[in-house]
């Protein structure tokens, strides 16, 4: 691959098509810029071999960095699945996050630099962020919330939302941060999951330039005594729309807050008591409560953030992810606060009002390290990279990637314009699960492959196995596996520990199941290569086929739904939907379109089928089971715009065929 093809390619103009793997066969290697490798915080090798040889003295070491009320007895106590770390400790997320950089006289350093979609700005110090969550905290107390009660959280991504994660930490009541994306239904089933006492939400945020409703879903999921743990709603103002108030339940942030007391003692956590839930899509309709607890969890967030970011008292670090998903608690929140970091925290989307906006927000705050999703990347790829040019970008100094692979032509795109050609990347593997980056660059230390999220983290033992769970040579591909425990892994589902053992650790004894598919080079470079299981991952989030196709089947005219992801040059993969409607019922564009709109309010609009074809039969196996291969065959063969199909003679006659050989494959 020629170096002219690479910029040929970034300069195409917006719109042009382009694959994903257009630049598969890109081979140039990007060690570390030796300018970088020196001042890295991670510039000796030797920091893999001590990890090593010793696992629980390396993360003994890392859990000192953090501030403890008591220190823990012992490091690691590990009966496969279950892990104790640093049992016998106790601390407080919040003062590890605040109260220890202001008592150490960094007060005034800026925690985060906010900017609204609309161009609104907030400017938060440390000390400000600790008074901020002191108040939320002592609100949230008179609000009724005790210590072990659960909270849950749906919010725009405006400050308020960090402040009320801390405060909940605080006061050590763990919370649940439901996606604002996610419809009426999908929040009541968390909030019913996880029996939450009270829902911080706000009237709405901005969104593509227009306020976005989520007070009206949270009344929705409230309504008819749906959620019967849930007692008290606290709502944020944040776009002035009208919203209804239940009396006696809804309360004013800016009524209750703002008066409360700045000071709240913090909590003395367990190491291991619940620090929060986050609901992922697993292989079943039903999302998956994950349980991260306290020390672990911190100390895996903020080592890894230190040394994968590489992370110096004066960056400007940015993690354009949304608070409501893993990546915003590990990599807004926890682990940059933690680690006495400034951040920028942006409430909206990358192209309003223009396609330059976040070049803006990167020269202005300038920030020197930026970390974000492959179909981010391919956006701003489509749009071209004119709007990059515009600025100066020259703050930059290291760049990350998370949520999907990266295919090598986006890399290679991001690499150039937007890191100059002289900033690292690194290709952060990792899932809600592991709470924590397991592989990557060090990118003091490590040359990077576009394509390749390279090697696994200090103390990370990953490893590629075939069915029978054998490692595979290298250059040959299987299923990812973790061998060793690590410091923020998941502690379980929440209320279902035979679903934990059964999904992570029975297909191989001992193991770690992640559910990806990935391949090792001969330089024992991991190549990942999406997901084993029913899970797609759209825009670098995850979603289940089945829950969609349970929500196709939940509309009356829906005999029989069966959704596979597709490979999508822009989001990565995308949902299609083969549906069998019932008698009567009328295959139409617009009723197609009806369906996508019913699954928008089911599960959310990111679930929304790509396409939605009607056909008469699904292939299945004898046994009953669908083969979703033959359909993400016959999907990807397709052009997929975004339309509704109906199924072709030829698709109908393959859909037969299959059913009459009826093949147990699959
Ligand atoms: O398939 C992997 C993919 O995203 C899944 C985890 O999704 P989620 O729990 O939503 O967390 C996303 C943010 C951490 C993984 O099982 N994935 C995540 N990062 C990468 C990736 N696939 C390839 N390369 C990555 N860097």
């Amino acid at each position: 691959m020629a170096e002219g093809q690479a910029t040929g390619r970034g300069a195409m103009a917006p719109g042009t098509e382009y694959t994903i793997e257009a630049l598969a066969s890109e081979e140039r290697t990007f060690p570390p810029p030796p300018g970088f490798a020196a001042q890295a915080v991670a510039n000796d090798r030797g920091i893999y071999a001590r990890a090593e040889a010793d696992l629980e003295g390396f993360w003994a070491e890392e859990a000192a960095r953090l501030d403890w009320f008591t220190p823990w007895d012992r490091v690691l106590d590990w009966n496969p699945p279950d892990a104790r770390w640093f049992d016998g400790g106790e601390l407080n997320v919040s003062y590890n996050c605040l109260d220890r950089h202001v008592a150490a006289g960094r007060g005034d350093k800026v925690a985060f630099y906010w900017e609204g979609e609309p161009g609104d700005q907030r400017v938060t110090t440390y000390a400000q962020l600790l008074d901020d969550v002191g108040r939320c905290a002592n609100a949230l107390k008179a609000l009724g919330v005790r210590r072990g009660d659960r909270v849950a959280i749906y919010m725009p991504m405006i400050p308020e939302m960090a402040v009320a994660m801390l405060a909940c930490a605080r006061i050590g009541a763990p919370h649940t941060v439901v996606f604002g994306g996610f419809s009426a239904e999908a929040l009541r089933d968390r909030i019913n999951d996880a029996e939450a006492k009270l829902v911080v939400t706000a009237d709405g945020g901005y969104r593509r330039g227009k306020p976005s409703g989520l007070k009206a879903p949270v009344d929705a999921a409230l309504a008819d005594g749906a959620c019967p743990s849930v007692e008290k709603v606290l709502v944020v103002r944040r776009t002035g729309q009208d919203v209804t108030m239940a009396d006696g339940r809804d309360v004013w942030w800016h009524d209750l807050v703002p008066g409360q007391d700045a000071a709240c003692e913090p909590e003395r956590m367990a190491s291991e008591d619940l620090l929060y839930l986050l609901y992922t899509s697993g292989t079943t309709a039903k999302p998956k409560g994950i349980v991260h607890t306290t020390a672990g969890y911190l100390v895996g967030v903020s080592a890894t953030h230190r040394y994968v970011f590489d992370i110096k008292d004066d960056d400007v670090y940015w993690c354009a992810a949304d608070l409501g998903w893993v990546t915003g608690h590990s990599y807004i929140l926890y682990g940059p606060l933690a680690n006495g970091s400034t951040g920028v925290m942006y409430e909206g989307t990358p192209d309003h009002p223009a396609p330059n906006r976040w070049w803006d927000i990167v020269e202005r705050y300038k920030v020197s390290v930026l970390y974000t999703a492959p179909t981010a990347i391919r956006a701003h790829m489509k749009w071209g990279p004119q709007h990059a040019a515009k600025h100066d970008l020259s703050s930059l100094r290291l760049l990350g990637s998370v949520g999907e692979p990266i295919n090598p032509e986006a890399w290679i795109w991001y690499h150039r314009h937007i890191g100059g050609e002289r900033c690292p990347i690194v290709d952060t593997w990792w899932q809600t699960e592991t709470g924590a980056i397991m592989i990557s660059p060090l990118p003091g230390l490590t040359t990077t492959k576009p394509g390749s999220a390279t090697v696994p983290f200090p103390g990370v033992d990953a490893d590629v196995v075939d069915a029978d769970g054998h490692s595979v040579p290298k250059g040959q591909g299987g299923y990812l596996v973790l061998r060793k425990p690590w410091p923020s892994m998941l502690r379980g589902i929440y209320g279902d520990p035979e679903r934990f053992r059964e999904t992570y650790w029975s297909r191989y004894p001992g193991l770690y199941f992640p559910g990806d598919g990935a391949k090792r080079d001969e330089d024992g470079y991991f190549w990942l290569m999406g997901r084993v299981d029913d899970v797609m991952n759209v825009s670098g989030h995850r979603l289940s086929t089945t829950e969609i196709e349970s929500a196709l089947v939940s509309h009356d005219a829906v005999a029989e739904a069966a959704v596979v992801g597709v490979a999508d040059p822009l989001t990565g993969e995308a949902p299609a939907a083969f549906v069998i409607l019932k008698l009567g019922a009328e295959p139409s564009p617009g009723f197609g379109e009806h369906l996508r709109q019913h699954v928008a309010a089911k599960i959310g609009p990111i679930a929304k089928p790509k396409t939605v074809m009607f056909t008469p039969d699904l292939p299945k196996t004898r046994s009953g089971k669908i083969m979703r291969r033959l359909l993400r065959d016959i999907a990807a063969g397709r052009a997929l715009g975004d339309t509704t199909t109906l199924a072709d003679a030829t698709v109908v006659e393959q859909i037969r065929d299959a059913s009459a050989a009826g093949k147990d494959e699959e």
